[in-house]
């Protein structure tokens, strides 16, 4: 498989996201000029980091570079204020300066962490994305949105705050768990459903290939999915309207992640069930036709994601959903499909008709 190489076009703050199956241990791969610092600190933590810091950190090293790291702990509870504090500790420490380059090497918990230390420390200083998961391929490393938890909600203090470049090697999805890979194709489906019939039709097609992690097949639809999410980015990077297009069986989905309680079900697998709820109404809303709900249940079920929500009630569905930070101005806006391929963003679907759907989900 060749390199394949995106451009998000965001005027003077664009950037390459370059994909290729091995990036760090062929050489010449890394063009030079997506390497302009001479000192990178590599954020990474203490699963991926002994995995891949040592290949990146040769890549990165030439005369005149220095590499260092910075290790944190692995986990969504890690993406706290106190591991941010613990960075800039440590950035101050090593004497990090705007001419520093922080690089983040992780799934998407190191890339928002990392990501929104780099936005802040000293107002802002060059970040690199090296992810690591399958979601962080195709999303999370992507478009800038970076993010720490607070006690009170996910992602609740961050900003938007755009990389140099995204390095994409697919090599480093051969070590992650066949769960978190299942979980990232959830978010590959999203494209297709979104805003992408054509892709769809080929995830149908090639499902399995991508399953067994085949280069060529995980190459095209990684790429696929970046350049969509360029696209959108480019139409509208801090989210004002049609970004949301992206939340697509979000909000149904972090209603279950939160009524399960976080971290029984990955982010993906409730996005999967979400969809379908989303797709439910999109059907009863008239719009999306009952085959092409079928087709995205089969797609997910061949995947191995699960389609069915768990059953937490109706009522517990609408006051979690409600508390969804998607809700704008007192109104929930969810994404519906128009058709495979066709989404939008509204806050003017029928109340009865949600309200049906999630009939589904009673005790
Ligand atoms: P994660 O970062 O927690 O990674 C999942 C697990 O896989 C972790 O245990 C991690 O250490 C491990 N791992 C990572 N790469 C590995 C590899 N190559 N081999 C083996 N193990 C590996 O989870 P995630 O799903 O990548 O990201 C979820 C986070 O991303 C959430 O915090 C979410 O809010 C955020 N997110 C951000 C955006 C955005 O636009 N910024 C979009 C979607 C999600
Ligand atoms: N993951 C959603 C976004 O980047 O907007």
């Amino acid at each position: 498989m060749k390199n394949r190489q995106i451009i998000v076009g965001l005027g003077s703050r664009s950037y390459p996201i370059i994909i290729g199956p091995d990036l760090f241990r062929s050489e010449a791969i890394v063009d030079e000029g997506d390497l302009r610092g001479r000192r990178y600190i590599v954020v990474t933590n203490d699963v991926v980091g002994p995995m891949y810091f040592s290949t990146v950190a040769e890549r990165l090293s030439s005369p005149g570079k220095s590499v260092e790291k910075i290790i944190i702990p692995d986990g969504e509870q890690f993406k706290s204020q106190e591991t941010l504090t613990s960075i800039y500790d440590q950035l101050i420490t090593k004497r990090a300066d705007r001419s520093t380059t922080i690089v983040a090497l992780g799934g998407g918990v190191v890339g928002d962490l990392a990501g929104f230390a780099a936005a802040t420390y000293q107002r802002g200083i060059p970040l690199i994305q090296i992810p690591t998961t399958l979601l962080a391929q195709v999303d999370s490393s992507v478009g800038g949105k970076t993010a720490i938890n607070h006690p009170a909600g996910k992602n609740m203090i961050g900003a938007f705050y755009q990389p140099q470049a995204v390095f994409i090697s697919l090599e480093m999805l051969g070590s992650l768990p066949d769960r978190e890979f299942k979980a990232g194709l959830a978010e590959v489906v999203k494209y297709g459903a979104i805003m992408d019939e054509a892709f769809f039709s080929w995830l149908e097609g090639n499902i399995q290939s991508l399953l067994a992690r085949d280069y060529e097949a995980l190459g095209y639809a990684v790429q696929q999915c970046c350049s969509n999410k360029a696209k959108i980015v480019e139409a509208d990077e801090t989210e004002s309207g049609s970004r949301a297009l992206l939340n697509f069986g979000h909000t149904f989905g972090h209603a279950i992640e939160a009524g399960l309680g976080y971290g029984k079900w990955l982010h993906g697998e409730a996005v999967a069930a979400g969809m379908m709820l989303a797709g439910r109404l999109s059907v009863l809303a008239g719009d999306l036709k009952q085959v092409e709900w079928d087709r995205l249940q089969q797609l997910l079920i061949e995947i191995g994601l699960p389609v069915d929500a768990p059953k937490l009630g109706r009522n517990r569905y609408l006051e979690l959903m409600g508390y969804d930070k998607k809700v704008l101005d007192g109104k929930l806006r969810l994404v519906l499909l128009r058709k495979l391929g066709e989404a939008y963003v509204t806050s003017d679907f029928s109340k009865e008709l949600l309200v049906e759907v999630l009939s589904g989900v009673e005790q």
